[in-house]
């Protein structure tokens, strides 16, 4: 149970500081010689041997760090440290394979029985290349979990999301609610790319790890102009660039999602002036909007905005989050938006 949550921790790049390192050092600390060595290697193989990690890393810099820490603990515990730990951090030192793009691999959920395991492709930094959509937000894990509760509201239906970023909230319904029909949306090139693979990684997450090995990854991705689109199970999935400024909506909707995207008033206009000219178009479409509650100014103006354009706010929900014990707890809100002259 301890490397199975240590495992989850690692390959979503938890907090080093937030890692239980004391459990890990007592159980280590009970066992007999033998079975602390076999305890240690088994810490290995399901972190930095883990066969997501070999195949999607994270930062060379978090696998040292974790490394050295790990055998720090275990030199604290008096208790003798594996060689095969530190030929690992040994060979870390000395791998300068670091992606020089600043991307890492992040896997989310390993161990959860109810969430689907997802990797992405990320940096680091919360924005990069100009934009915000290069890392997972909160607000996207909150309305994941949330439609993954509410699966029926997306069974058979066409998504569309808006502002989809890397993916997480897409991959996870695809993966769980089985829409007919799925449309990742964003207006960066960069996050369109990224987000391509991370789609079509997550499609061949189940194949054995060898076949992974020796695919390439899709030469036929999201290229500028273009739609990429691709059988994901039973769902058409589609990856296609829309900026809310331009004012089009060429797509067919039942459902639109959208998470972490009222941050900016200016931003927050085009995305209202879009909303108003979905439901004109399909007056039916239920929309969803999950927002981080960092600023109670910007998101009152979106809500007098929705008002303004005559756009109801059905329901609201609240939700907390928090990623790791260090890190702060975070409110979400997801607005159920319909047409005002829907009941
Ligand atoms: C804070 S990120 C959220 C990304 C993702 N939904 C998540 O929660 O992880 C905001 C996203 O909105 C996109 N975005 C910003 N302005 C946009 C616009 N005018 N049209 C379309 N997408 C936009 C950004 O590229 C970025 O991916």
């Amino acid at each position: 149970m301890l490397s199975q949550d240590l495992a989850a921790q690692f390959l979503r790049m938890y907090p080093l500081k937030d890692i239980c390192w004391k459990d890990i050092q007592q159980c280590i600390s009970s066992l007999g010689y033998e079975e602390a060595q076999t305890a240690q290697q088994h810490i290995l193989s399901q972190t930095v041997l883990h066969p997501y990690a070999q195949q999607f890393p994270p930062t060379s810099s978090y696998k040292r760090l974790f490394l050295k820490t790990l055998i720090s603990h275990i030199e604290e515990a008096n208790v003798e440290v594996s060689e095969i730990l530190y030929e690992e951090y040994m060979r870390l030192l000395s791998d300068s394979a670091s992606p020089a793009d600043g991307f890492c691999y992040r896997t989310y959920n390993v161990s959860s029985v109810e969430l689907p395991t997802i990797t992405l492709k990320e940096t680091c930094s919360l924005i990069s290349d100009g934009t915000t959509g290069m890392c997972t937000w909160e607000a996207s894990h909150v309305l994941a979990k949330w439609c993954m509760e509410e699966k029926e509201k997306f069974h058979k239906k066409n998504v569309i999301e808006l502002g989809a970023g890397l993916g997480l909230t897409g991959i996870t319904v695809v993966h769980t609610c089985q829409p007919a029909s799925y449309t990742f949306t964003d207006t960066h090139a960069s996050v369109l790319k990224i987000l391509t693979e991370n789609i079509w990684n997550n499609q061949n997450a189940n194949k054995p790890f060898a076949n992974i090995i020796t695919t390439p990854t899709p030469s036929d991705g999201w290229v500028e102009g273009s739609v990429f689109a691709t059988k994901y199970g039973n769902t058409m999935v589609k990856v296609s660039r829309l900026d809310w400024a331009d004012s089009m909506f060429n797509f067919d909707a039942d459902v639109v999602l959208a998470a972490d995207v009222v941050y900016d008033n200016e931003v927050t206009r085009h995305l209202v002036k879009l909303l108003k000219i979905i439901f004109s178009k399909i007056p039916t479409t239920d929309v969803y909007v999950a927002s981080t509650l960092r600023n109670p100014d910007t998101y009152t103006f979106f809500k007098d905005l929705l008002a303004s354009e005559d756009l109801h706010i059905k329901v609201e929900i609240c939700r907390q989050y928090q990623d790791s014990p260090s890190q702060p707890q975070h409110s979400i809100a997801i607005l159920h938006i319909v047409a005002s002259t829907l009941p």
